[in-house]
């Protein structure tokens, strides 16, 4: 492991000369004293630089040092009651690795597009590492609950010729001369390995080609799919329920200070217990209009409307039995009444919108073949997904939840945008 001294965990070097490597976030000086605000990826110190302390040569360098410039202190860590921290360095040696050029990010307003354009630097801002940091920390607390809880990790593919969620979003590719297609979602492949194993996931990148500019839509995003045999939708639900339940719960152990320093409702965030409230598509459709919204039975919901069901709830949730013919060719209708789908979304409350979306799969091959024809989808790229349906065929049912609209909730964010270190959107391929 590399040994070095981290910002984080400084306490535990009270009373030591260390040696701290970062960059240069903030510097003020007066008369005998320059205090550097020194950042090293896991926290941010300020390093006392004395006249008296130091070689005039260094005193002097320190003086000259721009925002960002990466430098090497030595000093020793003391007690600084007036810092958040608790402690500051008291600088002995600085070493100059390089003076940066006049930084493009300044402490003063900057607009969103000149930010998005500089987002390799934006990263460095403590608001954009909080988010990401936060991210780190979900991305991690979804493959320990499927890993802690005996699901196998079986990666999808990118490349796919199928199309998994209808034709519109489809990214094409040349694949040597064949069509293929960037994977929209990974699970028509956990399908087959909840055949092989029972309960898998995949976790991963997927891709659509959203047309459309709103505030919850990337065109590459991050998806996290559990896939279950011999589930049904209400095994689907409790499970979905229960997994969220242990993100958020992860979050506000590990993350309160960095919630609140990003004026996260906390206590918002705390409801989420389990159970969720659970209502059938038909019921949301007279809740919204009891709320004043004339939405027409059949159609699916928009962001809009999905804003305005949360409300009712105060914490995340789940609608089921959608219309079939809005969602899906791979969903199965309900036996009781097949206008409905066996499937669920779970919405995040305060309006954050759609952030799962599953449910039970049709499993009867001839059904399934009907389905593809239905939806104008050409059988043979299928073909190999049909064979599920003929050998072995179990009820099977399973979820998707995408990451960045989770890191939204959970941070408090507007925009998905801020939620992945370098987010690909309809007019955003750079940096
Ligand atoms: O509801 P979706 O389309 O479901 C599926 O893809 C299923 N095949 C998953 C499964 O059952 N294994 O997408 C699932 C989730 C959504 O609820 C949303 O959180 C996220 O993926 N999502 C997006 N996030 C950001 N940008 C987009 N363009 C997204 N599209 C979907
Ligand atoms: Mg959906």
């Amino acid at each position: 492991m590399l040994e070095r001294v981290d910002i984080r965990t400084i306490a535990s070097s009270y009373g030591e000369t260390v040696t701290l490597q970062g960059w240069l976030y903030n510097k003020r000086s007066s008369g005998k004293l320059h205090f550097l605000q020194l950042r090293d990826g896991t926290g941010v110190i300020q390093c006392v630089v004395f006249k008296g302390d130091v070689e005039e040569d260094v005193f002097e360098a320190a003086g000259h040092l721009t925002q960002e410039s990466a430098i090497r202190v030595t000093g020793e860590v003391r007690k600084d009651e007036r810092s958040p921290l608790g402690f500051e360095i008291g600088v002995s040696a600085l070493e100059v690795m390089h003076q940066a050029e006049p930084y493009p990010i300044t402490p003063k307003e900057h607009g969103t597009a000149f930010l998005m354009d500089h987002r390799h630097l934006w990263l460095r801002s403590s608001r954009q590492h909080t988010i990401l940091t936060i991210r780190s920390t979900i991305v991690a607390a979804c493959r320990d609950y499927y890993d802690t809880n005996g699901f196998t990790l079986i990666d999808a593919p990118i490349f796919t010729p199928n199309a998994c969620e209808g034709t519109t979003t489809l990214f094409a590719t040349d694949y040597f001369g064949e069509d293929a297609y960037l994977t929209q979602s990974g699970q028509l492949y956990v399908e087959a390995g909840a055949m092989a194993f029972g309960k898998v996931y995949c976790f991963g990148p997927t891709f659509r080609a959203e047309k459309s500019k709103t505030r919850r839509h990337l065109t590459e995003f991050w998806m996290v799919e559990p896939e279950v045999a011999y589930m049904d939708l209400d095994g689907d639900m409790d499970l979905a329920e229960d997994f969220i339940s242990f993100i958020v719960e992860r979050v506000l152990n590990r993350h309160r200070a960095d919630l609140e320093a990003l004026e996260r409702d906390v206590e918002a965030l705390e409801r989420t217990q389990k159970p969720f409230p659970r209502i059938s598509y038909t019921e949301a459709v007279d809740l919204l209009k009891e709320k004043g919204v004339d939405h027409p039975w059949g159609e699916d919901f928009g962001g809009d409307e999905e804003t305005v069901l949360a409300a009712s709830f105060d914490r995340p949730v789940i609608v089921h039995h959608y219309p079939a013919a809005c969602k899906a060719f791979y969903m199965k209708a309900d036996p009781a009444d097949s206008r409905v789908a066996l499937c669920m979304d779970v919405l995040a409350p305060e309006g954050y919108g759609e952030i799962v979306g599953g449910g039970q799969r049709e499993d009867d091959l001839e059904e399934l073949r009907r389905k593809i024809a239905e939806h104008d989808l050409d059988e043979e790229p299928f073909n190999w997904y049909l064979d599920l349906r003929r050998y072995g065929s179990v009820p099977h049912a399973g979820f998707g939840l995408g990451i960045e609209r989770t890191v939204a909730w959970i941070c408090g964010l507007r925009h998905v945008r801020e939620t992945i270190p370098f987010p690909r959107m309809l007019q955003r391929l750079t940096p």
